[in-house]
């Protein structure tokens, strides 16, 4: 599947799947690296998506849930018991459609499925369902239950962005069968790099294992985003020729620039969209907003040709 060729060219190809819903496009953000920009990502690109007059969900895959908070629900006060994505895919009889746990945000035009620690769940009950057969409940085998959870409201979306977890676990392998598109941030030091490696070998191994028991996958597109980039710093631009080497066009011809407007506005739960230039000088908000439009638009792209395709 991974690094079929030296060049990684074709690095990653996986047998058709077949969705129910052919217009709907979910984008995984992912990376078991830690602290790799996930979370600003994908809270960025929704709301970008949802300004752009996409219809857009948002789903929290995680359970420090970082993104409900980015998009203004916070985990410990605002998300009750049976409401995260967890309620949607469990397997026993308090399971709820997923309708049910979608929220409004305060963005026209995006919905949000929060997070929490109940998300922990799900690592819990899936070997003891595996275990007892009945993985299936609900007419869905594990990989398989985010795709089926997101089939019954894919109507009223043109878009899902779904943040996950740093840690490749069953959240985040269902979560990569639902999806049809992947994003992989990467911050570019060397550290980093070595262990996105290890990601892509993990997962490499542990689709395999879902293509073994009959899942199937298949992504629109797959690029690696660089994150939190300092282009003045000699050894990340020296990583990021290595990657561009390496991957080509699979990593996306914008970076996301590391900015204190966006760390900034993290502090105090918000995304570039909502703070304004506000405090900042103007010229970090204008730099932080034009590598932002450049990033996104570059995804949006990508996506309007999948659709293109399809
Ligand atoms: N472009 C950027 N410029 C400056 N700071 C950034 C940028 N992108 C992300 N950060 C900061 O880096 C930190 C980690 O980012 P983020 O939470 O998005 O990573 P993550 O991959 O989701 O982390 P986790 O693996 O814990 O879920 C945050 O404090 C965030 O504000
Ligand atoms: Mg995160």
């Amino acid at each position: 599947m991974f690094a079929r060729s030296a060049r990684g060219r074709e690095a990653i190809e996986f047998v058709p799947h077949r969705r129910e819903n052919e217009h709907l496009q979910v984008l995984a953000v992912t990376n078991f690296k830690g602290g790799s920009g996930k979370t600003t990502t994908s809270a960025h690109l929704a709301q970008y998506l949802a300004l752009q007059g996409y219809r857009v969900l948002a789903v929290d895959l995680d359970p420090q849930a970082s993104l409900s908070a980015l998009l203004g629900v916070l985990p410990e006060l605002n998300v009750g018991h049976n409401e995260t994505l967890y309620a949607a895919i469990r397997y026993d009889e308090d399971r709820r459609p997923l309708g049910d746990v979608i929220r409004n945000t305060y963005f026209d035009g995006l919905d949000l499925v929060p997070g929490n620690l109940e998300l922990m769940e799900f690592e819990h009950t899936t070997p003891k369902a595996l275990a007892d057969g009945s993985a299936s409940d609900g007419g869905a085998i594990f990989f398989a239950r985010i795709a089926s959870a997101l089939d019954d409201v894919a109507e009223d979306y043109d878009v899902v962005v779904i943040d996950c977890p740093p840690q490749l676990g069953f959240l985040t392998l269902s979560g990569l069968c639902a999806a049809t598109s992947m994003i992989v941030t990467v911050h570019p030091q060397m550290l980093d790099v070595s262990s996105m490696s290890q990601f892509l070998l993990m997962t490499r191994d542990l689709l395999g294992v879902v293509r073994d028991a009959g899942g199937q996958l298949k992504f629109d597109f797959v690029r690696y985003l660089l994150t939190r980039y300092e282009p003045q710093d000699a050894p990340q631009t020296k990583v990021v020729a290595l990657l561009r080497n390496l991957f080509d066009d699979h990593v996306l011809t914008n970076p996301m620039v590391k900015s204190a407007a966006i760390s900034d506005a993290g502090l105090t739960k918000q995304t570039l969209y909502e703070i304004g230039p506000g405090n900042l000088t103007r010229s970090t908000y204008d730099r932080a907003m034009e590598s932002l439009s450049a990033v996104n638009g570059e995804i949006e792209e990508l996506m309007r040709a999948a659709w293109g395709r399809s």
